[in-house]
């Protein structure tokens, strides 16, 4: 594996890096602090491309690679991670799995407008009952002839209250198991869908997070995505890039939390010199980078095996598990550096801190990524 950033790649990065800092940066803490949704920075966030980022160009999007994503959910991440889980979702399981497996009519519906940030979209599978054992949810779809009548609640669902497409995962024969699974585009505003209050949330604050209510919704045949009975592994196969786009926030958290870290250590005194110069905090600064450096060759293992046409099933796991647990690591440290000072908002790190915490939980828990792993070296 190369692990050179090309041109390209660099000018994507930095291009990235610019926006968060010019744009994302400012705003940020007000944001947490009251729970808004950047409406106005996802508008931009569209017009820089970062809405559809590998999505093709004939569909609106940018037709970048995954290593591209990476990059950009990265910087997006080391400032405003409720920004980046908005461009995750709408990128790794909206647009990705419309382009993956939707019909060219769909992809000309929908794709065309999430791709450029016209729409926003939203990915529900998560069910009170059923957010790990995603086999076990409630929701169903009976199928009417002509049209789907959807009836069940999804809960956690990120964009939830923003979304203009919904992709609904539900049941539509309970005696096939995972094979009588289907996924389904519900647009916002459907007779017989309503999206519940926002979650009050520990982290991502500015991410918009709701209950959705699907009582008797109607949708025309042509909304189901792909074959019947093909939902579950769609679900599946959409999540194994969502973990890339995860882990990658989880990167860009660590590494904006190391950074911030590294200047106060230098700027701070205690003892009579800067407390990077005590031994005790140099190597903390140490561990993390390592810990950084390592998580990053992962995330952009999972990306190159996407790229390259490879099984990403097990790899994107991987770097999910790893780069979310040195995020929660990493971020702990940085406070720690930052002493009291850690401990308040100004700083910056108690917010990365709390937000780390969800890329640990969503996209599958740390668990789940343990069971997708070993189940795939069992098979070995
Ligand atoms: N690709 C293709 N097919 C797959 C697959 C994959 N990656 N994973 C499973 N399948 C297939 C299996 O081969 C199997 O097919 P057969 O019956 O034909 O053999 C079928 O699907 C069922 O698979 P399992 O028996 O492995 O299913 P399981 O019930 O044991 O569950 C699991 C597997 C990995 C635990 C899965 O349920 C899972 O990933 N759960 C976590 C769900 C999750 O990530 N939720 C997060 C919600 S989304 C979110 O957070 C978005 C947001 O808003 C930010």
């Amino acid at each position: 594996m190369d692990f050179h950033l090309s041109e390209e790649h660099m000018m994507i990065r930095d291009a990235a890096r610019d926006f968060a800092q010019t744009e994302l940066l400012s705003g940020v803490i007000e944001r947490d602090n009251k729970q808004h949704f950047p409406d106005e920075l996802v508008k931009k966030m569209g017009q820089l491309g970062f809405m559809g980022i590998m999505v093709d160009p004939q569909y609106g999007g940018s037709g970048m690679d995954t290593i591209s994503y990476v990059l950009i959910m990265e910087e997006l991440s080391k400032v405003d991670a409720s920004a980046s889980v908005i461009v995750s979702v709408n990128n790794s399981l909206v647009c990705y799995g419309l382009e993956a497996y939707g019909s060219e009519e769909q992809k000309q519906k929908y794709l065309t407008k999430l791709s450029t940030g016209e729409y926003i979209g939203a990915f529900c599978l998560s069910e009170p009952e059923a957010g790990s054992d995603a086999t076990s949810q409630k929701t169903m779809a009976i199928d009417n002839g002509d049209h789907y009548i959807i009836n069940g609640t999804k809960n956690w669902i990120t964009n939830g209250g923003r979304a203009d497409v919904y992709i609904v995962i539900a049941q539509t024969d309970r005696d096939k198991g995972s094979h009588g699974i289907n996924a389904f585009i519900v647009e916002s505003g459907t007779e017989g869908f309503h999206v519940g209050p926002k979650e009050d949330k520990l982290g991502i604050r500015g991410s918009d997070t709701h209950t959705l209510q699907f009582n008797d919704v109607k949708i025309p045949k042509e909304n189901r995505i792909g074959p019947n009975g093909s939902g579950f592994r769609f679900a599946m196969k959409t999540l194994s890039g969502g973990r890339i786009g995860i882990a990658s926030q989880a990167l860009g958290i660590a590494q904006g939390a190391y950074e911030l870290a590294l200047k106060y250590s230098k700027e701070r005194k205690a003892f009579g010199t800067e407390i990077c110069n005590h031994q005790a905090i140099a190597f903390k600064l140490a561990d993390m980078y390592t810990a950084i450096e390592a998580a990053r060759l992962l995330v952009f293992k999972a990306a190159k095996d996407k790229d390259n046409g490879h099984d990403y099933d097990r790899s994107s796991a991987v770097a999910k598990l790893y780069a979310s647990k040195i995020a929660m690591e990493t971020s702990v440290e940085a406070v720690q550096i930052h002493g009291g000072n850690g401990f308040v908002k100004d700083y910056h790190v108690e917010r990365l801190m709390r937000d780390a915490k969800i890329t640990q939980i969503y996209e599958g828990t740390s668990e789940i990524q343990k069971i997708v792993i070993s189940r795939s070296i069992l098979r070995d």
